[in-house]
């Protein structure tokens, strides 16, 4: 195996997975459904199994077999996964941090900076997946401008901008915080200087792109810096002046048609003008929101034009929310129902493996978590957070509701057996329990809204970052329900479902279960989650699904420390409980999940 043969069969297997996930979405005929599960199942199995096994290898060719002959058609190679858009940090870190140091050892300062530059983007996914943004590395961009001196010596002017795209992430990308803002405006000021600089103006003063990358930083820094008015007086006075400048010259460029240039532009504009005192916040938010409906309705018409709008949806629909947040009541609710309207859209669209896709998810996360609030009663909200999960996690939706249906078969025997058991979590009447479990249970995993990318990430084994990444999902979750009125009663039960039932173990830590009025029925969820997953032979390749009387034997053994030992003990002193789980965990598991699929489908069309 060569390192180029290890990549290629690696990609290759990325385009099979999305190929059996299209294949998934798109039937609404049971017996082709169920093959398609079937056989998405099988082959992703050996998919991640093989692509775990070339990341493997690849560690080791890479230490030993990186050669002058071999290293640029990796280089080529890695390079333009990323720029057709595929990122997977697990294959692209490694190969170009090796080949940085291939190249710097040979001082191939122009190989280098480009691999550098590479790995730092990649490195920023990793950070993303992990949930980790705050955290975000600036090291990349600063080894890069670190070689400024070497500028002149660089024949290529496609790595010269390396240099200003470096600068560029400085200031822009290391701002994830208020307080950033104005460390970002000295790297601004400092990228200023070094454009002026006679050796950058002599090589490439003249370069239509290079001009363009300055203007697009001081255009993202604007729509950065937006949400401000105690940035101090410097960056301040910049913001109001070129916000002003940009606009007057965007209008005039594009004759008044400015929607494509929403966020660089207007919303600065918008906002230089409350804080001059010209426009009030609603007057703003009114004002926005006609220019974002021709942004939206551009971005919906079509895939291609959403590939380039999608970069911009996050930032715009920040921006919006924002005004929205400043503005009164009334405009807020109003323009949110149509905001809501538009994700459920978005969320249709498209599969999951591209930067774009990547985009869409975190937008719809972070709206969602705005617009519940402006969603009136219990099931609208779990509607619309159902909306936004079904299409983009369709595994995770399944498993939700295979995972309700065990709980709710557990939940009702136990209120019937086990009378007075559940008196401390305030329930008396029966349905009133039966129906907090059931939503409690269908919202338990919501937290993975957040991280689309690692939940469908079925082609390999996650790495440290990405479980670290999917042990969040709880607190993630209970992020997005503490503060509704109608949602916040489910917060410690999706704290709660992956703590042991003795509190021993368990994430996340933070959280004392034993300690929870709702103990008893996050012990319910706990177990309900345990038999769906560790059931489930059709759509989770990770692990070998094991039969009821196996799990049942595991239940057993950790009764009392993982499990609540009173529920498993109604579990195992049951038969015809048994006889009912079994059915839906192993017998009719097939028919079951096409009847949730179903439901999902029509609930969503
Ligand atoms: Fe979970
Ligand atoms: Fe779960």
């Amino acid at each position: 195996m060569t390192v180029q043969k290890c990549f290629d069969t690696y990609c290759s297997n990325i385009q099979k997975q999305q190929l059996l996930d299209e294949g998934l979405f798109d039937t609404a005929d049971a017996a082709l459904w169920k093959q398609n599960l079937l056989l998405r199942a099988k082959e992703m199995r050996s998919i991640n199994l093989e692509n775990s096994g070339i990341l493997e290898t690849l560690q080791k060719l890479l230490r030993e077999n990186l050669t002058e002959a071999t290293a640029d058609g990796i280089k080529n190679a890695a390079i333009s996964s990323i720029i057709d858009g595929m990122a997977d940090a697990a294959l692209q870190y490694p190969l170009l941090l090796s080949l940085a140091d291939f190249y710097k050892a040979k001082g191939d300062i122009s190989s280098y900076i480009t691999c550098i530059f590479f790995a730092g983007f990649v490195e920023g996914e990793i950070l993303y997946r992990s949930g980790a943004m705050e955290d975000v590395s600036t090291h990349p961009d600063e080894l890069i401008v670190a070689e400024r001196s070497h500028y002149a010596e660089i024949t290529d002017p496609s790595v010269r901008a390396y240099f200003l795209m470096s600068y560029h992430n400085l200031a822009v990308c290391s701002v994830t915080k208020h307080e950033d803002i104005p460390k970002s405006y000295e790297y601004l000021c400092a990228m200023e200087a070094f454009w002026q600089s006679p050796e950058v103006q002599s090589l490439d003063g003249q370069n239509g792109e290079f001009i363009q990358y300055m203007e697009n930083t001081r255009r993202l820094w604007l729509q950065l810096s937006f949400n401000t008015s105690d940035i101090g007086t410097p960056a301040c006075d910049y913001f109001c002046r070129y916000a002003g400048e940009l606009f007057d010259r965007m209008e005039q460029e594009t004759g008044g048609d400015i929607s494509r240039y929403l966020i660089q532009t207007y919303g600065p504009y918008l906002n230089s003008r409350v804080l001059l005192g010209h426009l009030t916040y609603d007057e703003a938010a009114e004002l926005f929101y006609v220019k974002y409906r021709d942004y939206m309705d551009q971005a919906l018409r079509g895939r291609e034009e959403m590939e380039f709008i999608c970069f911009g949806l996050i930032p715009t629909l920040n921006i919006l929310s924002d005004m929205l947040d400043k503005a009164g009541a009334e405009i807020r609710s109003r323009y949110y129902a149509v905001i809501n309207r538009d994700l459920a859209q978005f969320a249709k669209c498209g599969h999951h493996e591209t930067q774009v896709d990547s985009n869409i998810n975190q937008a719809l996360a972070e709206m969602c978590v705005k617009s519940i609030s402006t969603v009136s009663g219990r099931d609208e909200k779990e509607k619309l957070l159902f909306n936004l999960v079904i299409k983009r996690q369709l595994l995770t939706y399944l498993h939700t509701m295979m995972a309700t249906r065990i709980a709710l078969l557990i939940a009702e025997q136990a209120w019937q057996d086990l009378p007075g058991y559940f008196a401390e979590t305030g329930f008396t009447d029966k349905n009133e329990f039966l129906s907090f479990v059931e939503g409690a249970t269908r919202l338990h995993d919501l937290g993975k809204i957040y991280i689309t990318d690692i939940v469908n990430m079925q082609r390999r084994r996650l790495d440290t970052e990405e479980f670290h990444g999917i042990r969040r999902h709880p607190e993630l979750g209970a992020k997005i329900v503490e503060k509704d009125s109608d949602l916040s009663m489910y917060r410690d039960v999706i704290l709660g479902h992956h703590r042991f039932y003795d509190g021993s173990g368990g994430y996340p830590e933070s959280f004392d279960n034993t300690k929870s009025k709702l103990h008893k029925i996050i012990d319910i969820v706990t177990i309900a989650d345990c038999m769906d997953a560790a059931t489930d032979c059709y759509s989770r390749n990770y692990k070998a699904p094991i039969v009821f009387e196996t799990l049942l034997g595991e239940f057993v053994a950790e009764a009392g420390t993982r499990y609540n030992p009173d529920l498993v003990r109604l579990l195992k002193n049951n038969p015809e409980l048994q006889e009912r789980l079994t059915a839906v965990v192993n017998k009719e598991r097939l028919d079951r999940m096409f009847e949730v699929y179903s439901a999902g489908r029509k609930m969503y069309i």
